[in-house]
């Protein structure tokens, strides 16, 4: 009753939706990820920062330099889905800021120590990758996001820049047997206090 979101979409997005671990052989189109990206490009970040980078491995050559990278157990999955995604933290984000946040002309100065900015790309980019991961739910389909990975040999692989990789994420209509029996959450009295 609290929440104003269509219970379908609630299920959609949360309650239904799972972490797969197989797909169908249906293709993920760009048009579905353009519109993936367009709509959570609005989630929030600090200052408004769009550290998120991500490289759509799409050809059977590109999959095949993938995966060696990947821990054992994530390597079938990757090669197979429809499409893989590398989500990475650009660390010269700040370089953008006068365009994002145009209001505050000083914003990128606040950046200018790489330990700083690399904390913040880090961070923002991350919640990027999961505001991404509800996208991919909200087209309908499903996700496998995985950090079983040698990020170091991804980076040099495939990354251009100073960007650092986050995971991979594997995106398609989960096939037969696509995940695990539900893990059980934390409750809200076990995570949520009031002062
Ligand atoms: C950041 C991140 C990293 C993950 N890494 C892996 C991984 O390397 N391999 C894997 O099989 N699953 C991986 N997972 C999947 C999680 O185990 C899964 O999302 C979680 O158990 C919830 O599953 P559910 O969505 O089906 O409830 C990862 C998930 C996230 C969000």
């Amino acid at each position: 009753m609290s929440l104003v979101l269509d219970p379908a979409a609630q299920d959609l997005l949360f309650r239904e939706a799972r972490t797969a671990n197989t797909f169908t052989d249906e293709p993920v189109t760009d048009e579905q990820v353009q519109a993936i990206y367009d709509l959570v490009k609005y989630g929030p970040t600090s200052m408004n920062q769009s550290p998120l980078r991500v490289v759509l491995v799409r050809s059977p050559e590109a999959r095949e330099r993938l995966a060696p990278h990947l821990a054992e157990g994530n390597r079938a999955k990757t090669v197979t889905a429809p499409l893989v995604a590398i989500l990475a933290a650009d660390n010269e984000f700040h370089e953008e800021l006068p365009q994002l946040f145009p209001h505050f002309p000083q914003a990128k100065d606040l950046f200018a120590e790489r330990p700083v900015r690399e904390g913040s790309a880090a961070l923002n980019a991350a919640l990027q990758a999961a505001y991404f991961i509800i996208g991919v739910r909200a087209a309908g389909l499903a996700a496998g996001p995985m950090t079983g990975a040698d990020f170091e040999g991804i980076r040099k692989e495939f990354l251009d820049g100073d960007h650092t990789p986050l995971m991979v994420v594997n995106i398609g209509r989960p096939g037969p047997d696509a995940w695990f029996p539900r893990s059980p959450r934390l409750s809200y009295e076990q995570v949520v206090t009031t002062v």
